[in-house]
């Protein structure tokens, strides 16, 4: 039990013996340290539903808790109960972590199977810094919902299937460069697609060249499929470069176009049942009036009044779309993997689309927890969407170089003794770090601005400083002369700062779980700030090896703690620590 389950659990045996009932006393962590470490507003809230005046009832209910070896408790303001945990409670727990490996994190998660839909970029398109949020936010809540207990399931549902095929193909037929396929095919296919879509918008006959291509390929015709199914698996093989460097995994790669035999059947099933109708030939999934319209995804405020916004799932032409795919793809998810959750890491322009799918499968009968993880926008540092000086969008691999490279840099100038391998492998650790951690410790939904030596500072809100902190607690270890069992320690509270890093420590195990609530690693990656931030203050007020014992043997294992949640924390936000920085 965590601490704040633990004092829920004695706050709720009072309320029993005060009101006579069940009744579950909230507690939470305290918004200012000075009152203490955790509050319950219980008794204001039921002072109210039972006319009571709320400071006399927090008082009958702090006459009633036992916290016997836990914590105090005190009544503040209108009514708050505030608990003060005992120094020898946190030491206590800080102890039975040092031999445990989930660090207090419970295992919420258990017997759950949770499908995570992320990355997802579009075939012989680039990957560009979008795509970079999706990789980096989904890849952290695979690695944490595992951590967490669930069965998971990371499929990436590249755009395999779509329009830019009938470029790529008429591109690939005129004006492919086979050697430069050969060398760089991801940056060649890039090329084909940029030359063709520039001819096409230019001549409308080069347009309809490709509409042709397209049209060949979607009805089977062997030569396309045999073009389309090389660019697809050259760009597979691009991209799992770059997931290598991003140290991110897939359990699945099921792409639009592997749903494409269900597409027909799926559409004349919701014909049969209703869910859908035709409309001018196309069909479409109307509102059903079972939500007020303000709620309902398939109506929209217009010019005064509401209409209709239907999701199209067979175009007039028959050809299928987006919406079309997602369908068959929650099916595949609910049915054959039996996934309980599925969350789509997808921008926000894509939130209607979403609305609408979800709310479909709702009527189709497939149940599960849909949540869209929705994301903003990257900026460049003139606060505009980030572009090349082209005006190109950013590519991601580009952006992976540049910072190993600004990261090699800094690496050198910090530690000139690392030399060759060692230095190359941390700076490509410390590079990464800083991009991943610059996306996960913003709130998702803002846009953020791309700053280089911002993300890259060794002091500041950033991976380098993490990192580093894991560095130095490491090299006190280096120090000592004989081997330390750390499991053997016993840990005493003597100091604030002390007492500070171990409630840091145990919060963990509250914070690890709070994420996946409203999917805000950013919870978790400034936790790991403030414990480091903690760290830093106790070692400078607390010497450690040159304390007497048991003091030193204390001080070593909340060393030994810190480094433990530093290092799993940054795991769990696919970030590494080096050795040496
Ligand atoms: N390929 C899409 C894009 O780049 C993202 C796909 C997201 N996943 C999904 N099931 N729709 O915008």
């Amino acid at each position: 039990m965590t601490l704040p389950e633990e004092l829920e659990s004695r706050l709720t045996a009072a309320l029993r013996e005060v009101l006579g009932r069940e009744t579950r006393g909230d507690v939470t962590a305290a918004a200012d340290l000075r009152f203490g470490d955790y509050q319950s507003n219980a008794a204001m809230v039921l002072a109210k539903v039972g006319g009571q005046n709320p400071r006399e009832l927090a008082a009958r209910i702090v006459d009633h808790l036992d916290l016997d070896g836990l914590a105090t408790a005190d009544i503040a303001g209108p009514g708050f109960i505030n608990f003060r945990i005992l120094p020898q409670a946190y030491a206590a727990r800080c102890m039975a972590l040092l031999s445990d490996p989930q660090l207090g994190v419970p295992a919420t998660g258990t017997g759950r199977t949770v499908v995570i839909d992320f990355s997802a970029p579009n075939v012989a398109k680039p990957m560009h810094v979008g795509h970079i949020r999706s990789t980096i936010l989904g890849d952290a809540l695979c690695r944490i919902a595992r951590f967490l207990g669930y069965r998971v399931i990371a499929d990436n549902h590249i755009g395999d299937w779509g329009t830019q095929f009938g470029m790529i193909l008429h591109g690939w037929k005129s004006v492919l460069d086979r050697d430069a396929l050969e060398a760089d095919p991801i940056a060649e296919l890039l090329r084909v697609y940029r030359e063709v879509n520039a001819a096409a918008k230019a001549d409308p006959a080069v347009m309809d060249a490709c509409r042709a291509e397209l049209v060949k390929l979607q009805s089977g015709n062997e030569d396309n499929l045999a073009i389309w199914r090389q660019c697809v698996n050259l760009s597979k093989q691009g991209l799992g470069d770059i997931y290598d460097r991003l140290d991110v995994r897939f359990d699945h790669w099921l792409g639009e176009s592997s749903y494409n035999d269900r597409l027909t059947g799926l559409v004349d099933e919701f014909l049969e049942r209703g869910i859908a109708r035709t409309s001018d030939g196309a069909v479409c999934v109307f509102s059903d009036g079972s939500r007020p319209p303000e709620d309902d995804p398939f109506m929209v405020h217009k010019s005064g009044g509401w209409t209709d916004n239907p999701a199209i799932i067979r175009k007039a032409d028959g050809g299928f779309l987006y919406a079309t795919t997602d369908l068959a793809t929650i099916e595949h998810r609910i049915d054959q993997w039996k996934a309980d959750h599925v969350w789509y890491v997808v921008g926000v322009p894509q939130t209607l689309h979403f609305r609408q799918v979800f709310e479909a499968a709702r009527r189709w009968g497939k149940s599960g927890d849909f949540r869209h993880v929705a994301f903003g926008s990257i900026l460049g540092e003139d606060r505009k969407l980030m572009k090349t000086r082209t005006g190109d969008n950013v590519q991601l691999v580009d952006v992976l170089d540049e910072a190993v490279e600004r990261a090699a840099k800094a690496v050198a100038e910090k530690n000139p003794d690392l030399q060759g391998d060692e230095a190359a492998a941390t700076a490509r650790i410390v590079g990464i770090g800083a991009v991943k951690f610059a996306e996960l410790s913003q709130n998702r939904l803002t846009d953020y601005v791309f700053a280089w030596d911002r993300m890259l500072a060794l002091q500041g809100d950033t991976a380098p400083y993490l990192q580093y902190s894991s560095v130095r607690i490491r090299s006190i270890f280096r120090k000592l002369e004989a081997s330390f069992d750390v499991a053997a320690a016993r840990i005493t509270l003597g100091t604030p700062e002390e007492l500070h890093l171990a409630r840091l420590v145990l919060r963990f195990g509250e914070v690890v779980p709070a994420v996946i609530d409203d999917f805000r690693p950013n919870l978790l990656a400034n936790h790991l700030l403030e414990l480091a931030r903690a760290f830093h203050s106790f070692f400078e007020a607390c010497p450690v090896l040159g304390s007497p014992e048991p003091v030193r043997s204390s001080r070593l294992a909340l060393c030994d703690l810190t480094s433990r949640v530093l290092v799993t924390g940054l795991g769990l936000l696919g970030i590494r620590c080096p050795d040496r920085m």
